[in-house]
Formats: C-alpha cells, structure tokens, sequence
C-alpha cells in the first residue's frame, strides 16, 4: 500500500530579516541528513525567492507560505496572490492559521476561496485547524474542528482533496509552551481521518498527511510522532533555530 507522505513544516511567522533568513536556510540545509520526511519552509514573502535559490536543488526540501490573497489579482494593496507565489517556487501554503483566523478576522468561508486558489495555481494547502481553550474545556473541541472542515475543505472534488495537508493546532497550545499530549492529539487527529474518510474514501483518509502544531520542541515531537494518526508537524518557535528545526526532523 501506498505510504502516508511525512512532513515538518517550519512556520517562521514574522521573524528574520533578509540576511537573518538566508543563513537560517543555509545551515538548515547543512545539518539535514537524506530523510523519507518532506521539509517546508514557510517563510516571510521577502525570502522566498532568494530561499528558493538555497534549496531548489534538494529533493524534499520545500518552499512554503505562510498566505496568500484568494484572488488571482488586482487593485489589492499590499496582498499577494497564489499566482505570484507559485512563480517564485512555492509548493506549500498555510491556510488559516489561528493567528490569520485570529487577528485577521479570516473566515471558513474566506478560507476555502483561498484553498482554492492556492490548489489552482498546483500547490498544496497546509490547512490549519483547532480549538480554543474554551471550546477544549466545554468539550466542544471535536464539533468544532468538524465544522472547520466542512466549511473550509469539504466543497473541494476528491482529487483536489488529495492535495491538502491538515494541520491541527489547539490554539491553546500555539506559543505557550503548552502542548497537547500525544493522546489528546491522537484522538483529534484520527478524528480528523474519520470525517474525510465519511465525506471521501477510506483510501483517501488513509493517505491525508495530518500534521501536529502547538508548542513541538526537540524533547517533545518523538511521543506526539509516534502517534498512528501523528504524520508530522508545524513547527513555529523551534523552527528558527536550525539545530531544533532538524532534530525536529529526525524524531520519526
Ligand atoms: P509554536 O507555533 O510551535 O511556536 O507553538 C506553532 C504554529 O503556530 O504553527
């Protein structure tokens, strides 16, 4: 059978400058070892074309966003469209991160024009999704991750649906130092693989790469791995730091 693709996504946010940058790229290029998981880099706008130009040659290493505008273009000061990001090498897209969702005001219904878009131009959306610590503690968390999906992914035709990539992320969990424990992640993430193998095909749900994100440091992300439904990470914090980034990386 054909094997669950594994990904570390490393969602640099809002930091680095452009030299900053380069050398996070370079000596994360250094210390990767040949590896079966596939490598992103979701960096700021400014880096991608020079970044791209550090790792193009590297099979599993890829180039990642952390937006993009849902329309293809026009008069949208200071946006940026999926279009003008696949020229640049971009393969990957967050979407939806709890702090576009958060201090953005991005929509499910937002969301899945964007996912479109972004799946238009042959890229993968890495879709975040995740509760609130106070949808956690009503014991909401599960409907709500649900409603997320229906919402944002659940237009989208079976072989479009191929392309995506989850991210679950209890908000709770993102910079605070807090993670989920491996089995509160197990059990949202097989969730997760039981609502699209209900909407698409067992074969499908089998396939989805459903990372983790919240608080992954080198210590933790062996346990959270080792998860079955556990097929990688969004790695914000540690993943500006090349020595965590990859230890990261070798936990499997
Ligand atoms: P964190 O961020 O690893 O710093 O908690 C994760 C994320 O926001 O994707």
């Amino acid at each position: 059978m054909e094997k669950r693709q594994l990904i570390v996504a490393g969602n640099w946010k809002m930091h680095k400058n452009y030299e900053e940058g380069r050398d996070l790229a370079k000596d994360i290029v250094e210390r990767l070892q040949p590896t079966q998981v596939t490598v992103v880099l979701a960096t700021p706008f400014i880096h991608l074309n020079s970044i791209n130009n550090i790792i193009k040659d590297i099979s599993n290493l890829k180039l990642g966003a952390q937006n993009c505008h849902q329309e293809e273009s026009g008069a949208y000061t200071g946006e940026v469209s999926a279009g003008m990001l696949q020229s640049v090498g971009v393969r990957y897209v967050i979407i939806g991160h709890s702090e576009r969702r958060e201090y953005f005001e991005e929509s499910d219904e937002l969301l899945a024009k964007k996912v479109d878009a972004v799946l238009a131009k042959g890229m993968r959306p890495i879709f975040c999704c995740g509760e609130k610590l106070d949808v956690r503690e009503a014991g909401k968390h599960l409907q709500l991750v649900e409603d997320q999906m229906k919402k944002a992914l659940f237009h989208l035709k079976p072989e479009q649906f191929k392309e995506v990539v989850i991210a679950y992320e209890p908000v709770w969990a993102i910079g605070t130092g807090k993670t989920a424990s491996p089995e509160q992640a197990q059990e949202m993430h097989a969730h997760i693989r039981s609502l699209i193998a209900k909407k698409y095909k067992d074969e499908i749900a089998s396939l989805t790469t459903i990372l983790y994100g919240g608080s992954v440091k080198p210590d933790n992300a062996k346990e959270i791995f080792a998860k079955p439904d556990v097929d990688g990470g969004l790695i914000g914090g540690a993943s500006l730091k090349a020595e965590d980034f990859v230890a990261i990386v070798n936990s499997f």
